[in-house]
């Protein structure tokens, strides 16, 4: 059943709103898009509309004003749905086309119980009620609905303490915190410094509610993850730029103290005012040295979000192109996932992708040559880290291969 949300008068036509239907929607960058109304609130005495873009992340969900709204049987808009280029894609191509611009993957591409699971979780997280949060010197918009309780949920602004990461409803409350608020870094061990970046170890155990927080604060950025409560079983690792007023937090990753499956990393951030700058792939790194130190393989749990599998892609091309480069003779999948920690798996998939491993008597073989692997080395699925784990500044104690503490490398205090 069609609910009529309301109505609109647009050069004297009025514009019937309805839920569930599909609009053409002015996007912020001024293109129409097709676009489901999912929901509607009422802001002082306006309106507005939840609308999500079809095929689009649904990172782009927004609440639009009725003048962004349009019925697109009048056909007055140029639709641009279309972000598939004209020539014929590899499949490579086509995944990586869909990455870049966030396509959504469609319900009819995934098998059945992936849809259903799929449905199943856009209902419940359909609508994001909180736009923005006031954290740091930043005000930053959200992407997904977060479950803080009840009656935060619904406040269009949170303001989180940048330190301990408590919020708060009122700008008010927030100002008052800050005078009073102690805490100048994450909770736990610093066990990274490099000149201003610095990255602290906090088990949740000891410091649930901050890793709480730090998870509801996270999932206004992460699509599929839901971990909140149970927490218990996990380290964070958060990083952070370090200046005279403390450690700002730029992003953070959490792993689970054992995994079965091998899982170096749950979940993963960086805060959107730090994104791009090569922080992403700083974490990623300092996973696998986590893993090395381990003496064990690792790769990060799924699903990866269109922007995990971006990086994560980068990072593994840039550290096996630049073992390969140094190598002579034949090398196989085994030695290679022993050096770096990356599973066999996630290196076949990207050796794939790079297009130099062949399938031949049932065993995948690296095929390349050093002119093939230079060509790659200039091309763009090379791209060396702009931030790197320097070795020398971890501080951490050094396990040996059973997992246990063998040598304290650093003292931590
Ligand atoms: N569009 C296109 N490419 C992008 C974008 C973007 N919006 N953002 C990052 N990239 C590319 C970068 O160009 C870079 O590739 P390159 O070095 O080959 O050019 C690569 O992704 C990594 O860039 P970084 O600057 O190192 O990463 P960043 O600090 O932006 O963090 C991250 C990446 C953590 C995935 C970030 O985008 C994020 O927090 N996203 C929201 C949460 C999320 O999706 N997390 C992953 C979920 S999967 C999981 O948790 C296991
Ligand atoms: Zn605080």
């Amino acid at each position: 059943m069609m609910t009529q949300a309301g109505q609109e008068k647009r050069a004297g036509n009025p514009i019937v709103v309805s839920l569930n239907e599909v609009y053409a929607v002015r996007r912020s960058d001024g293109q129409w898009r097709s676009a489901e109304v999912i929901q509607t609130r009422g802001i002082l005495d306006t309106v507005q509309y939840y609308v999500h873009y079809t095929g689009l992340n649904r990172r782009l969900d927004e609440w639009v004003t009725p003048d962004r709204i349009d019925n697109i049987k009048n056909g007055n808009h140029m639709i641009n749905n279309d972000e598939q280029p004209e020539r014929k894609l590899t499949r490579n191509q086509k995944r990586k086309h869909d990455e870049i611009n966030h396509v959504q993957t469609s319900y009819a591409e995934m098998d059945p119980t992936t849809a259903a699971l799929e449905r199943e979780h856009e209902d419940f997280t359909k609508i994001k009620y909180c736009d923005s949060i006031v954290f740091g010197n930043y005000e930053i918009d959200t992407w997904y609905y977060s479950p803080y309780p009840e009656e935060y949920e619904k406040c269009k602004r949170l303001y989180i303490c940048e330190f301990c990461l408590r919020y708060m409803k009122y700008a008010r409350t927030y100002i008052n915190h800050k005078a009073k608020c102690d805490q100048k870094m994450p909770a736990g061990k610093e066990i990274y410094r490099h000149k201003t970046v610095a990255v602290y170890e906090v088990d949740a155990k000891e410091h649930k509610i901050y890793c709480q927080n730090l998870c509801l604060l996270a999932k206004l950025f992460l699509d599929h993850k839901t971990l909140y409560f149970d927490i218990e079983p996990f380290i964070m690792y958060v990083l952070c730029e370090v200046d005279k007023d403390g450690a700002h937090m730029v992003g953070y990753f959490s792993k689970e103290r054992v995994s079965p499956d091998n899982h170096n990393v749950a979940c993963i951030l960086t805060l959107p005012p730090y994104q791009r700058k090569g922080y992403g792939k700083f974490l990623i790194q300092f996973s696998y040295e986590l893993s090395k130190r381990d003496c064990q393989v690792g790769t990060p749990e799924k699903p990866l979000s269109d922007l995990g599998k971006l990086s994560y892609r980068s990072y593994w091309s840039w550290v096996l192109l630049d073992l390969l480069k140094d190598l002579h003779g034949t090398v196989s999948i085994k030695e290679l996932s022993n050096r770096t920690s990356i599973t066999e798996d996630d290196i076949i998939s990207t050796l794939q992708m790079l297009n130099i491993v062949k399938y031949w008597k049932g065993q995948h073989i690296i095929c390349v040559t050093p002119k093939q692997v230079e060509e790659h080395l200039k091309s763009e699925n090379y791209r060396k880290p702009l931030l790197t784990v320097q070795q020398d500044s971890l501080k951490w104690i050094q396990k040996n291969k059973r997992g246990r503490p063998s040598k304290k490398q650093k003292s931590n205090d």
